[in-house]
């Protein structure tokens, strides 16, 4: 019993009285006294670390199960907990549990409730065990759970990616570069473009999750502890493929959050990259698609407009998550080894990083799905630009004339077409000779966009037969994947 008289001795202030059972926090007799109200609130992560709760749970059942294994924990005692943690596992489900912010985080919150279910045996469980490796485990597994969703809905969004393509093998658009009608493309080999990044993508979450499922259970608080465990059991009962190798490493390495977050600000990138593109394709200046009207919001005051909210949103995100990343590199930067506090602040940035990311997977994966293609539109417009020309220069090129000479060449029929408001392509072959006698009226064939587009016929080329395959050799690595 400790007697604590407050700030002045000549007030008329309440003498606090407090005793260890008064004290809710794990750590009571060390401390002369409660932590202040605003301190309790600044420390507290239960308002966002509950999440954790399941793994939390299956962390400490096998961390349970291995002491009793070993000889440290007795059958009585063993069963008692995994009865209370069934129990403590339903009222969290049905929304029942009581959480407290005097009980700091979801670890204690958990650790005392079951106390009060089990007694004694709660109060064994943390043998061997600190809420370092217990957090750093948590997190582990609920990233683990998540990249597998991530992945899936990853997936999901190619395949819709992959049938737009396909379906649109054919549909010729301009290519684009600075934004310049640069040559003709297909809708579909624009689309693979995409399918590309997500599969890197895919492979990069994938990477993560190798790197992120290894068990720091063990490390106990950053020296490992004394009690003769079994780290490989525990390991094995979670599903890791093996233990963190250094204790101190364990409890303190948030690499694995990083690189999700890295990965995820470049799934975001991506399709915010995709989403500006909608963004100019829905433009009537543009007029190449449409949105479905469930995925489009109107003006409160402009009873014409249609907006993309969806892609300027994901765009807008992305700007978030690019923060989860910064935030998290900025909070490892400067922690010596090994834990530290700072790290409860590594929850929040991850858990919107998720949130934030599978949300926008999903809403794609529907969009892009119901997204209507104008290709009368996408042809016009890759009739006004010359998308043609690098072909004419290259059908020089094929009669013997160097290609600087041809670029030359092509560029004053340009200039000429220009003046005359027609593309290449509908030019006289008298028209055409006055810039070079080597043009004969095979040069049709590769004037036309189609001609144009048939003839990058290689792998990665936007021929509609090297479209047709890519996606197929897609679908299979997919499918080889999942
Ligand atoms: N809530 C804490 C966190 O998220 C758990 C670990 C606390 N460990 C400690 N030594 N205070 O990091």
């Amino acid at each position: 019993m400790f007697v604590h008289f407050g700030q002045g001795h000549h007030t008329m202030q309440e003498p606090q009285y407090i005793s260890e059972s008064s004290d809710a926090s794990g750590w009571s007799g060390r401390f002369a006294e409660p932590v202040a109200e605003i301190v309790k609130r600044y420390t507290a992560s239960v308002g966002f670390d509950r999440r954790l709760a399941e793994f939390d749970i299956a962390g400490s059942l096998a961390h349970a199960r291995m002491l009793h294994a070993v000889g440290i924990l007795s059958a009585a005692d063993l069963g008692a907990i995994e009865q209370g943690m069934a129990r403590i596992q339903d009222e969290i489900r049905s929304g029942g549990f009581h959480w407290s912010v005097d009980l700091e985080d979801v670890h204690m919150n958990i650790e005392h409730r079951l106390t009060e279910l089990a007694g004694d045996a709660g109060k064994r469980l943390h043998t061997a065990r600190s809420r370092n490796d217990q957090v750093a485990t948590d997190v582990r597994l609920y990233l683990r759970a998540a990249i597998d969703e991530l992945l899936a809905l990853l997936r999901r969004l190619q395949h819709v990616l992959l049938d737009q393509a396909e379906i649109n093998a054919e549909t010729v658009m301009p290519g684009f570069t600075h934004l310049q009608v640069a040559q003709p493309v297909s809708f579909g080999h624009h689309l693979l473009a995409y399918v590309e990044m997500l599969k890197r993508d895919a492979g990069r979450l994938a990477d993560c999750r190798r790197r992120a499922n290894r068990l720091p259970l063990g490390a106990a608080a950053l020296a490992g502890t004394s009690y003769p465990i079994d780290r490989v059991q525990v390991a094995h009962a979670l599903g890791f493929d093996g233990v963190c190798e250094n204790s101190l490493d364990a409890v303190s390495d948030r690499d694995f959050a990083i690189e999700f977050c890295a990965a995820a600000a470049l799934i975001m990138t991506h399709l915010s990259r995709l989403s500006e593109e909608l963004i100019l394709w829905m433009n009537p200046r543009f007029g190449f698609i449409r949105l479905p009207d469930r995925f489009c919001t109107g003006s409160s005051i402009m009873p014409q407009k249609k907006n993309p909210d969806i892609p300027e949103l994901v765009r807008g995100k992305t700007g978030r998550v690019n923060g989860h990343l910064v935030a998290l590199l900025t909070l490892m930067k400067s922690q010596p080894l090994a834990y530290n506090k700072d790290n409860q602040e590594d929850k929040e940035p991850l858990f919107d990083t998720v949130d934030t990311l599978r949300d926008t997977l999903a809403i794609y994966a529907e969009m892009m799905a119901g997204l209507a293609v104008d290709r009368d539109a996408m042809r016009r417009a890759a009739m006004q630009g010359f998308a043609t020309a690098t072909d004419l220069a290259d059908y020089l090129v094929k009669k013997g004339m160097p290609f600087r000479d041809a670029h030359e060449v092509v560029a004053r029929a340009v200039r000429f077409g220009e003046e005359q408001e027609r593309d290449l392509s509908v030019l006289t072959l008298d028209e055409l000779r006055a810039f070079s006698p080597l043009i004969g009226d095979d040069v049709f064939a590769v004037l036309s966009l189609d001609g144009s587009l048939a003839s990058r016929d290689h792998i990665g080329g936007a021929a509609p037969a090297q479209v047709r395959q890519a996606a197929a050799r897609l679908r299979q690595e997919l499918a080889a994947d999942g």
